[in-house]
């Protein structure tokens, strides 16, 4: 990623303005002078930031008259239906198939990346990143001679430091080093469960847990997300009172694949609710510095740091080829450390010690503010992309971080045969039953908006649009 120029971050200064309401749609922008007069930037540098702006269809020149914040057709855009409630708790099997082909195509280059949960490499610093870890390999020539036996302590000393920042006072003790999220989550489950055993999770559930829960032998009571407010607290309860649940997992911050945001009063309401009957609460916090607004949410762990067991890692905002997690288990740290040693004894040093001298530069956090921007720009982006293009009665969510979509389609369309229709033509998407632990979420499809609205990506918007045109009219069976 290259330093912004001054254009581009004047730019981004304005979609601020735009996504925080401040400038409101249809308004009017400052003069070119005036603007170029207020910022003590050169007129030149204005002209370029609006042009940028209008490139991306955020703001419109009118002749003679200025400029002004575009319309947008997605505010007419209604949110997903929130999922009904389970009745009781099943084994969890998961929809192999779609699920395959979803890791099979995920790095094929030659397919349009709406599936796959990820941010385009180049938004990401990993040249820096890279340049780090080559720095350290050098100065410290014998790195990676021993087992890491502190277990990458630096990064733990570096995580304890943000933490403070959540709102959670956590010491570098408290954190083990994992590789990525998806062991902690593992590590997590696996410290606090049994096979057989039932534990609440969220629905619709990214996947990836569905197929942890699965590998782990646990049941699963589904419990209803709501799509802006996060987990269905009245849902949770009765599903507490009907059979014992033994851990409860979610994703408070703007979750996979809805994008909700749990409030902190939720947040409390819920972490008290398990400490009546001493549940554990698994939370996975991997989009959780993915604020669109810049304020991060405090993690549910700020509100008990005994029973929640805080699960993180820097895939969504850095690098997810480093593979770098944590978990900070409260007072199952030392059944997850054991755990730890007992699978794979270390996390590879030399990543971990990367990233935690990036975060140590301050490289991180510049570099997150930036990334934050730009995403909540291009969800926007998408999210007009689908209102233009998806056929009538269409529903998306409008998350306020992270960069994933949740599209409903009118009924009748079938989002697993869309799946194939779209690879065929090159697209590649994410059907809504690999998100539930039952058979449901036909009718869905999460599109991932971490890259850039290029003409590439939006030329697949519109086909993909017209595929689900057709799905609903039962054409493409
Ligand atoms: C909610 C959620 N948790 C965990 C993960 C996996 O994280 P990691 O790549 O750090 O293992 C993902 C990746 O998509 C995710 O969306």
């Amino acid at each position: 990623m290259h330093e912004p120029h001054l254009y581009e971050e004047l730019a981004a200064d304005l979609v601020g303005l735009i996504e925080r309401g401040t400038l409101k749609h249809g308004a009017r922008f400052p003069s070119v002078r005036r603007l170029s007069e207020q910022r003590g930037v050169s007129v030149a540098t204005v002209v370029q930031a609006y042009a940028l702006l209008e490139s991306r269809g955020m703001i419109e020149a009118r002749p003679k008259s200025g400029h002004f914040v575009r319309a947008r057709r997605a505010e007419g855009l209604r949110e997903p239906t929130a999922p009904r409630p389970a009745r009781g708790p099943i084994k969890v099997a998961v929809t192999e198939d779609a699920v395959d082909l979803m890791y099979a195509t995920m790095s094929d280059p030659s397919l349009a990346p709406l599936g796959a949960a990820c941010v385009s490499p180049e938004l990401l610093p990993v040249r820096k990143l890279n340049g780090i870890l080559a720095s350290l390999v050098r100065e410290v020539s014998d790195l990676g001679a021993t087992y890491d036996g502190g277990g990458a302590r630096p990064l733990r000393q570096m995580l304890a430091r943000r933490a403070i920042t959540w709102g959670v006072p956590l010491g570098e003790d408290d954190f083990v080093i994992t590789v990525g999220a998806s062991e902690a989550l593992y590590l997590s489950l696996r410290a606090v469960t049994k096979p057989g055993d039932t534990i609440a999770v969220e629905s619709p559930l990214y996947f990836g847990l569905m197929q942890l829960v699965s590998d782990l032998g646990l049941r699963a009571f589904e419990v209803p997300l709501h799509p802006r407010t996060g987990l269905d607290l009245d849902a949770l309860q009765d599903a507490l009172r009907a059979g014992p649940v033994r851990a409860v997992l979610t994703v408070p911050s703007f979750s996979n694949p809805i994008g909700s945001l749990m409030p902190p009063e939720a947040r409390e309401r819920l972490v008290k609710m398990l400490a009546r009957d001493d549940i554990p609460l698994i939370e996975d916090d991997v989009y959780g510095d993915l604020s669109f607004d810049g304020t991060r949410p405090r993690p549910a762990k700020a509100f008990d740091r005994d029973r929640v067991l805080l699960c993180g890692s820097i895939s969504k905002t850095l690098a997810p080829g480093y593979r770098v997690g944590w978990v900070a288990g409260g007072r199952h740290h030392a059944a997850i450390g054991r755990l730890k040693l007992a699978r794979t004894l270390s996390t590879p040093a030399a990543p971990a010690m990367a990233v935690a001298e990036m975060l140590a530069r301050g490289s991180y956090d510049r570099h997150l503010r930036r990334l934050r921007q730009t995403l909540a720009v291009q969800v926007a982006q998408y999210r007009e992309a689908i209102a233009t293009h998806f056929p009538a009665g269409t529903k998306v969510s409008d998350p306020q971080g992270g960069f994933v979509l949740w599209v409903e389609l009118p009924a009748g369309a079938d989002s697993l045969e869309i799946q194939g229709h779209a690879l065929e033509r090159g697209i590649a998407i994410a059907p809504g039953p690999i998100f539930a632990v039952r058979s449901r979420y036909r009718e869905c499809l999460r599109i991932n908006a971490g890259f850039p609205m290029t003409d590439r990506i939006g030329s697949a918007i519109r086909a993909l649009g017209e595929l689900c045109e057709r799905a609903t009219r039962g054409e493409l069976r």
